[in-house]
């Protein structure tokens, strides 16, 4: 399909105003001011835009639990935080193609009845935090943001929060009180942020590429864009591919690609002729399949009938020479230090499946602690404050249901069934 989020990436000067609009940028903008909100969140709705941020859930819906009735200032806030592992996408768009977020964000402004924008970016993407600068610079000049925008009547001002660098500052409801200067900890929910979200106002918080799906529908109209993929799945897709891949990087499709055409057609296979082994499909949090799902529609609903999920389509493959007790030891590191410590299920959890995996890495296993780690993880699944707990089960539970016998082998033998070289430094890393 022809890219329409990552159209022009690869020019030189991809991310400017005036590359953009010689592509016909801000047409989307001018089609969807001319309507009334209702009647903008109605078209959002009809195309069918599910959230890129890992849920999924329909965009056009989220914006319309936004009350209509109330005094109160109304916000957007993009999640730009983008800390999963192996998630790179969305800031490639922001660095490559800026104005499409920008054009989306005064979109959904309109349709939500805001006058400001925050981009809450990743603390480390402090050279995309400088495009983004310069750009949205531009674009006030231009008069794309601003007051009275292209003589709308409608204001948009947008700004760029740079977080302090924390996973958890991706949750949403996290995300609204690092932006209000506090610790990036989850809140109880409901209320829910269309309701009461940043200051205590109404808030709608959506992922970078979903906010960049927005232009393209009003550009575009709402049948080409039902006309991408497959029904309740539709639009343009962006997967970020990475591990044992010939070409790891950035691709655009639509989400009728299966996981093997990902794999082996836009990444072009498995170096070195190796077997493919495992796929993470949808970042870290996302349960680990084996080659039995290569026909899987990588889709919102195929992943989920494949037993993992789409979430924020980040897919890690790895060959015949992975060691799976060692990736879920990596993952549960991640998470036992990214866990923000709010309570005490994940806190206290993740600490302890961390222990029991580097007791098995260390040769010192029982055949007991396969069930002592299962029962940790149901006790942290489902039991926590915010979803984080789920994610940081999926990869212990998902490697002990597909590759139990890795971790026998090595409970057993008291080493890796891969022969991998480094098997011992690795024992050394979990003897800390
Ligand atoms: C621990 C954790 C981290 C998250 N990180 C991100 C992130 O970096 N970017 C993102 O868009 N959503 C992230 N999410 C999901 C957000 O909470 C939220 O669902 C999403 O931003 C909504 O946007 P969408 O409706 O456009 O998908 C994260 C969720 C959790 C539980
Ligand atoms: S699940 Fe983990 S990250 Fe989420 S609130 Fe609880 S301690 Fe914090």
């Amino acid at each position: 399909m022809e890219p329409v989020l990552i159209p022009h990436v690869h020019e030189p000067h991809a991310f400017t105003l005036e590359t953009y609009l010689a592509h016909g940028g801000y047409r989307g903008m001018r089609a969807a001011l001319a309507q009334a909100p209702a009647d903008v969140i109605e078209t959002v709705k009809l195309s069918g835009l599910r959230g890129r941020g890992g849920a999924g859930f329909s965009t056009g819906m989220k914006w319309s639990f936004v009350p209509k009735d109330v005094s109160k200032p109304k916000y957007l806030c993009v999640n730009a935080d983008e800390s999963e592992p192996g998630t790179f996408k969305d800031h490639v768009l922001m660095e490559r193609n800026p104005h499409l977020l920008f054009e989306g964000c005064v979109i959904t402004c309109h349709a939500i009845g805001a006058k400001v924008a925050y981009i809450y970016i990743r603390g480390e993407f402090y050279h995309v935090q400088r495009v983004l600068e310069a750009q949205i610079a531009e674009a006030y000049r231009a008069g794309y943001l601003g007051r009275n925008i292209l003589g709308t009547g409608v204001d948009c001002d947008v700004y760029v929060h740079r977080g302090a660098g924390a996973y958890e500052a991706g949750e949403e409801s996290a995300l609204l009180e690092s932006l209000e200067g506090k610790r990036a900890q989850p809140r109880l929910r409901p209320p829910f942020p269309a309701v009461v979200g940043l200051y205590g106002c109404p808030t709608i918080i959506n992922n970078v590429e979903t906010i960049c799906n927005v232009p393209l529908i009003f550009e575009r109209g709402v049948d080409w864009y039902k006309s991408l993929g497959p029904d309740k799945n539709t639009g343009p897709k962006l997967y970020c591919i990475s591990g044992h891949v010939e070409k790891p990087g950035v691709y655009e499709t639509t989400m009728d690609v299966t996981l093997r055409q990902l794999i082996y057609d836009y990444a072009g296979g498995i170096p070195g002729g190796k077997a493919l082994k495992a796929i993470i499909p949808g970042g870290s949090s996302t349960p680990v399949l084996t080659p039995d799902s290569l026909d899987a529609q990588a889709s919102f609903d195929g992943l989920m009938k494949a037993g993992s999920m789409l979430g924020s389509a980040a897919m890690i493959v790895m060959d015949e020479t992975t060691d799976m007790v060692w990736v879920a030891e990596n993952l549960t590191h991640f998470y036992t230090h990214e866990s923000c410590g709010k309570c005490t299920p994940c806190r206290e959890g993740s600490d302890w499946m961390l222990k029991i995996l580097r007791k098995i890495l260390r040769g010192e296993g029982a055949m007991r602690d396969l069930d002592l780690l299962l029962s940790v993880a149901d006790n942290i699944g489902g039991k926590t404050l915010c979803p984080f707990g789920d994610a940081e089960i999926a990869p212990v539970v998902s490697t002990i249901q597909h590759f139990r016998h890795e971790f026998e082998h090595y409970i057993r033998e008291g080493r890796s069934l891969v022969p991998t070289p480094d098997w011992q430094a690795r024992q050394l890393v979990a003897s800390h």
